[in-house]
């Protein structure tokens, strides 16, 4: 497959599945699959991402469909063991991978990514700012970040420090029905050391790809939906060009970039 090539950015349409035997040398790998998540019984799985995710109060109704959001508990296990393992061959030893989770799907995204021959590392919250309260419930305000190593992780790896849990509010402006804050992908991104290579196999509208540039890595998206692909595009394609203007805008900061 031939894939579009944006600055340091190079960007498939495709199956993941069918695009990662062909990837090596990746240093670090930050994603958010599908979840086949979005209710409590089968019928809730398999209704299409809009009606599973878009709340009446969102105002993202015209956002597209996404795909691969529908499988049941063992063929979601089944086929994220098989993402992981290969995105696992995929990557450097001693790289990182962090995959996004909701609740319902947390057990299963620990056993999957051990499952894939990544070794657990921990669980990072992140702490949506807002969250629809229920009587007598707790309030589920928190995604989480699952986390990895390709074997041993060496401690001084040039990224210092990282914090237990991000705090940040959804994207109120989205092109992606799940699109992750900009700033939380760029925060998570310390995890890699500079200059990395970066993998997101489920980029949608290429929030990791923007981090990524911004932060001054080199970057592989994958996303199977032509229509959010050509989204993914033209963030780049945008990201790139305020990279470009932004030595011109230095007197002006503020003017150029996706703000967080
Ligand atoms: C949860 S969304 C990612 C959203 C992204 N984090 C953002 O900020 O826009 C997952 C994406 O994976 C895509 N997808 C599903 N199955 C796929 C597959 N087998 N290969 C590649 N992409 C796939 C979906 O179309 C969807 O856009």
């Amino acid at each position: 497959m031939i894939p579009i090539q944006i600055g340091d950015a190079t960007l498939y349409c495709g199956d993941a599945l069918g695009v990662l035997p062909q990837l090596t040398d990746v240093d670090a790998i930050l994603t958010d699959p599908p979840y086949s998540s979005g209710g409590q019984h089968m019928s809730d799985r398999q209704a299409d991402t809009r009606t599973k995710y878009v709340t009446s109060r969102s105002g993202n109704k015209l956002l597209a469909d996404f795909m691969g959001d529908n499988r049941d508990q063992r063929a979601f296990y089944f086929w994220s063991t098989l993402w992981v393992g290969a995105a696992l061959r995929a990557a450097k030893p001693g790289s990182v991978l962090c995959v996004f989770s909701d609740w319902r799907q947390l057990p299963i995204s620990t056993d999957y990514l051990q499952a894939g021959g990544w070794v657990w590392r921990g669980i990072v919250p992140w702490v949506k700012t807002q969250a629809r309260p229920q009587l007598g419930r707790f309030t589920a305000q928190c995604e989480y970040v699952v986390w990895g190593s390709s074997g041993h992780l060496p401690l001084d790896r040039g990224v210092g420090v990282l914090p237990g849990f991000y705090e940040y509010a959804s994207p109120q402006q989205r092109e992606h029905i799940t699109q992750k804050p900009l700033g939380l992908m760029a925060d998570l991104l310390a995890v890699a050391p500079p200059n990395s290579l970066v993998l997101d196999p489920f980029m949608g509208s290429g929030t990791t790809g923007v981090a990524a540039v911004q932060k001054g890595h080199r970057f592989i998206g994958i996303e199977w939906s032509p229509v959010i692909f050509d989204i993914a595009c033209r963030r780049l394609e945008r990201e790139q060009q305020n990279l470009f203007d932004a030595p011109k805008a230095a007197e002006q900061p503020g003017l150029f970039g996706e703000g967080a």
